[in-house]
């Protein structure tokens, strides 16, 4: 069975990746899944939120050991709290170089790094470059820009995504994907505009931390962190709508829990299919069985590789294509074709 897929202009020997997380943050982890039969890794990422959240700890204690910042240094000006950031950013940047090096020293599959880009920050450039110097096959952009900031106007926010992939993309010669959400106002024009800015791949979607409520507390506490299998739906039907519509390759992720949630998004036209929640579960083997499933079932159909199936069910391909923008619970189609919902 052959389970060759070119993703981002890599051989991946499985479609199936594991997705940036908690799983895929130490070698050992990596190593694990490797053996399990991984196709690639994508390391958990750099986020330059840990490095705000430790400078802004450092900015409290300094704030009440010295008052208010002081210049110590002469020449360079530099108050102390500009220097421990960068002394964070550096030291955060420093183990993540040694995580990617040390991974790839231990496994032969694509290792992918991830940076995390939350703020608006240049920092994103010299960690891509510094990424690509340490060995990464990959990068991987988790972009978010909270639809929830009111500081910044949605086309500020827009142009964001096309100014990061764009320097980034121009600033290293390894593949870089974009891992983006589901919230943008346009989405299909936006995923296409964005497959054209010379990535090499989209990953959809990325799933977030959401808030929840303690009623009894009265206090706000973390909901689910994981996905459920009923979370595929959404980029099912993304893949499915925007295969052959990007200058990319598509990778989907959220509520892949297994082998049919893989098959399903092969046969919507994804070139490579991410998993963590379904990790965090099951463990790192899981990966074997994942894999198992997907060769048992194309051995069930007499399929030989992924291209004799991938995008079979994709929009494009499909003999009801409105069935894929069909939005509204008019009438249920299960067979009952006059139930109204
Ligand atoms: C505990 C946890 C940690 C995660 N950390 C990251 C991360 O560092 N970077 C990232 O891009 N995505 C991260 N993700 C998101 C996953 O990569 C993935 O996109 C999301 O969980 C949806 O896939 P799933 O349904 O297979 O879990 C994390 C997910 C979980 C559950």
């Amino acid at each position: 069975m052959d389970l060759n897929t070119n993703y981002l202009g890599m051989t991946l020997t499985s479609p199936i990746i594991a997705g940036s997380s908690g799983m895929t943050a130490t070698v050992e982890q990596v190593k694990t899944l490797a053996e399990h039969g991984a196709g690639a890794v994508v390391l958990k990422s750099i986020f330059e939120e840990e490095v705000h959240n430790e400078y802004a700890d450092f900015i409290q204690t300094a704030k009440e050991q010295y008052g208010a910042p002081q210049y110590f240094d002469v020449n360079g000006r530099r108050s102390p709290i500009e220097y421990y950031d960068y002394v964070l950013r550096e030291e955060n940047l420093k183990k993540y170089i040694t995580l990617v090096e040390a991974c790839k020293a231990a496994v032969t599959i694509p290792v992918m790094a991830s940076i995390n880009c939350f703020f608006y920050s240049v920092e994103w450039l010299s960690y891509a470059v510094n990424l690509e110097r340490a060995g990464a096959d990959g990068l991987e952009l988790n972009m978010f820009f909270p639809p929830s900031d009111f500081k910044h106007s949605r086309e500020e926010k827009e142009a964001l995504y096309f100014q990061i992939a764009e320097k980034v993309t121009r600033a290293v010669s390894i593949p870089v994907a974009l891992k983006i959400s589901p919230y943008f106002a346009d989405l299909g024009p936006m995923i296409q505009r964005l497959s054209k800015t010379g990535i090499k791949g989209l990953v959809l979607f990325n799933r977030f931390f959401s808030p929840d409520f303690d009623i009894d507390k009265l206090e706000v506490k973390p909901s689910f962190v994981f996905s459920t299998p009923s979370d595929l739906s959404l980029s099912l039907r993304w893949i499915a709508v925007m295969a052959n519509k990007v200058d990319c390759h598509l990778a989907g992720s959220t509520g892949v829990h297994d082998a049919t949630a893989v098959v399903k998004q092969l046969l919507a036209g994804a070139d490579a299919v991410q998993v963590a929640s379904c990790l965090y579960k099951n463990g790192p083997k899981y990966m074997q069985e994942l894999r198992a499933g997907l060769e048992s079932w194309m051995a069930s159909k007499k399929y030989r590789s992924l291209s004799d199936f991938k995008g079979k069910l994709s929009q494009a391909r499909s003999a009801d294509p409105a069935v894929y923008e069909r939005a509204q619970f008019m009438r249920y189609f299960g067979g009952k074709k006059n139930v109204t919902l």
